[in-house]
């Protein structure tokens, strides 16, 4: 085994190097506070690897993701979403009698309890799903108070992978004031949700396999990608010993910030102030160059891709194949293509290597699906669920009863005294 030497106070320290099986290293500094009475510091934790994790791979500079060992490619042409979720949690892929019996249990468990319901009656119709939705989740835990039981932790997986599809559709129903629609069994996940977004009483949604491929490839290229903001988050909860609906309800927040999730509606946002603006697209690229505008070209840039993210290929070459089999135009792609290409010639973009993110190009999908803007960062949700949950599950795993609880650098004030308000000057 490899190591690092550091010299800090005129000593030095020897630390081991761990080698992942893709040979990234990382220096292993558990030990260095006990020695060097010092911590790491790292804001944004932009070089810190927080645990081993046997779920995702990312080659940022090559441009790869496998979830598994397989590459995100050949999940996304071939394998179902309901497949990938099982694959993501437990580490190989479903044979067909396990296959048979996970699809028939997220169907099975497509069901909340009736007084859930009465839940969503109770916010504004102006209410973001992304509230609603984090809500929800948190409130299963109420509805199965079990769920915090290592020996129920199979079944508490399954409930929320089931129901997060039919809480996401009930939000969309109750904001538009219509009755929610109830799944039906022989339904893939995503022609299930599908359904019971779009049905009506007079009349039930007919699926069409264009329509409900192109879901399913969204939710795979969804599911998980390691480390983030929102997963990171699931993790850091759920070291506490919070159940997984809390946990995953608090990952959920998480990713509604425009900086990640949310950027998907903010995406389609700013397509169309370009063309209200008439289509300026070097006014917007200034704008995103210049730090004091507080604009940046949303579904632009990555922490870990310094490359094409992969997502955002396939769904580019998606886009086009995608409203060509439904016979929709959509003028925003050919704005986002456009823009896409200003950006890529421009030496800002060139020299921080920002190209476009699996954000830049779903928005144009969903659309063409009939999801409303407001419901594009809960699409990520219903995607990045199987991710969460195999990412929790490790943790529980690995950390046991450890609980995440990063250090600082106090930069505040040194002890000085209290005095009462009626000496204060
Ligand atoms: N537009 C303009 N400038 C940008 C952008 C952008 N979209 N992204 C990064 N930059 C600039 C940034 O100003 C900085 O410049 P400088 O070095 O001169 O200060 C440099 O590039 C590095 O940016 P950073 O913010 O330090 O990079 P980061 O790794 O902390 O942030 C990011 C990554 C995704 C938050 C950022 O690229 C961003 O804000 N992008 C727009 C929002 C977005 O599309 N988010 C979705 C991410 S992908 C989905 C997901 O997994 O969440």
């Amino acid at each position: 085994m490899s190591s690092a030497k550091l010299t800090y106070n005129g000593k030095e320290y020897e630390y081991p190097v761990i080698v992942g099986t893709e040979n990234e290293a990382g220096i292993d500094f558990t030990q260095l506070r006990a020695q060097t009475g010092a911590i790491t510091f790292d804001p944004g934790y932009g070089n810190t690897g927080s645990c081993k994790s046997a779920v995702t791979f990312i080659d940022g500079d090559a441009g790869i993701l496998r979830y598994r060992g397989y590459p995100i490619e050949q999940l996304a042409s071939a394998s179902r979403f309901s497949e990938v979720c099982y694959l993501l949690i437990y580490g190989k892929l479903p044979n067909a009698t396990e296959l048979n019996e996970w699809r028939r249990l997220l169907t099975q468990n497509s069901f909340i309890h009736e007084s859930m319901i009465n839940l969503f009656d109770h916010y504004p119709p102006t209410a973001h799903p992304m509230a609603i939705l984090s809500a929800m989740v948190a409130s299963l835990s109420t509805f199965h108070p079990d769920s915090n039981n290592e020996d129920q932790l199979d079944t508490t997986i399954v409930r929320l992978l089931a129901k997060a599809k039919t809480l996401a559709a009930f939000t969309y129903k109750k904001t538009r004031g219509e009755p929610i629609v109830y799944p039906i069994a022989a339904n893939s996940y995503a022609a299930n949700f599908l359904y019971m977004m779009f049905s009506t009483p007079a009349e039930p949604y007919v699926i069409s396999p264009v329509i409900e491929n192109a879901l399913n490839m969204l939710l795979v290229l969804h599911a998980d990608h390691e480390q983030n903001c929102s997963t990171s988050t699931v993790r850091m909860v759920g070291s506490s010993g919070a159940n997984l609906y809390a946990s995953i309800s608090a990952g959920i927040s998480g990713l509604w910030g425009p900086l990640h999730g949310g950027a998907n509606q903010e995406v389609i946002e700013m397509l169309e102030r370009i063309v209200a603006d008439g289509c300026d697209y070097k006014k917007y690229i200034t704008m995103a160059k210049d730090k004091n505008s507080n604009f940046r070209l949303m579904g632009f840039g990555h922490r870990v891709y310094k490359n094409f993210d992969p997502r955002a290929k396939l769904l580019k070459e998606a886009c086009d194949q995608v409203l060509k089999e439904m016979g929709v135009k959509e003028p925003l792609l050919e704005v986002a293509k456009h823009l896409e290409e200003v950006a890529l010639r421009d030496d800002f973009f060139i020299e921080r290597r920002l190209y476009p993110n699996v954000d830049f190009y779903s928005g144009i999908i969903y659309r063409a699906l009939g999801i409303p803007t407001n419901m594009f960062t809960v699409m990520f949700a219903i995607g990045r669920m199987p991710g969460w949950i195999a990412q929790w599950r490790e943790m529980r795993a690995e950390f046991g009863n450890k609980i995440h609880r990063p250090r600082q650098i106090y930069i505040g004030e040194k002890e000085r005294h209290y005095v009462p308000v009626e000496k204060r000057k």
